[in-house]
């Protein structure tokens, strides 16, 4: 996603995805002053930063991203704000942390970017560096919650990075990752789920 990094961030607020839906998503994370939070495919990392604003000082937030420039982006902004966020070069399905080392662990948007065999290396990646009683908060692509938007979006279930997600499989991998408890916590514009997956 190079080349879209310098746009990035106006595409999203263009399509909804905004502050509102930054706050929101944030919000089903329950992050707390003090928490360790890892935050994969951070692209500009607008989340990471809000993330990192949450768990204050005595927190931690790092977000990993494989593309140049949506890193170099995201360490622009957070060296402006002095924000507290780290962003380092990295990929889900080989995470460089040790096991158990993070409270929470964010997924926006990101997964519908890998094919099946990534999204389920990633995801046992991101259960292997959560800690017990950790959280995985996702939100991404699901199986539309309405008719009008399948005519929008049924070439997806041709791509096969995308096709999981419309078919609404996205809890299955969740579960098969490891996660026991996964529920879907809310919907954005029936097009989008958000789902919380606890580490017991
Ligand atoms: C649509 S962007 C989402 C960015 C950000 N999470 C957000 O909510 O705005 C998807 C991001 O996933 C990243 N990505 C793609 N493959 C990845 C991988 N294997 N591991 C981690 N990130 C990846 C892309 O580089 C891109 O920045």
């Amino acid at each position: 996603m190079n080349w879209q990094a310098p746009f990035y961030d106006i595409g999203c607020a263009i399509l909804g995805l905004g502050r509102k839906f930054r706050e929101k998503t944030l919000g089903y994370a329950g992050l707390n002053p003090g928490k360790r939070v890892l935050d994969v495919g951070c692209g500009t990392g607008v989340l990471t930063r809000l993330a990192a604003a949450a768990v204050g000082p005595s927190g931690e937030v790092i977000g990993i991203d494989p593309s140049v420039r949506m890193i170099a982006i995201a360490r622009k902004k957070a060296a402006r704000l002095k924000n507290g966020a780290d962003f380092r070069l990295g990929i889900i399905e080989q995470l460089s942390f040790e096991t158990g080392y993070f409270d929470v662990v964010l997924s926006s948007l990101m997964l519908h970017h890998l094919p099946p065999e990534l999204k389920r290396a990633g995801l046992r990646e991101v259960y292997r560096v959560l800690k017990p009683g950790g959280r995985l908060l996702v939100v991404d692509l699901d199986r539309p919650g309405h008719p009008v938007w399948w005519l929008l979006v049924w070439p997806g279930l041709l791509i096969p990075t995308v096709a999981a997600n419309l078919r609404g499989e996205i809890p299955s991998y969740l579960r098969r990752a490891g996660f026991s408890e996964v529920r879907s916590a809310g919907r954005w514009f029936n097009l989008l789920t958000f789902w919380m997956a606890d580490k017991l």
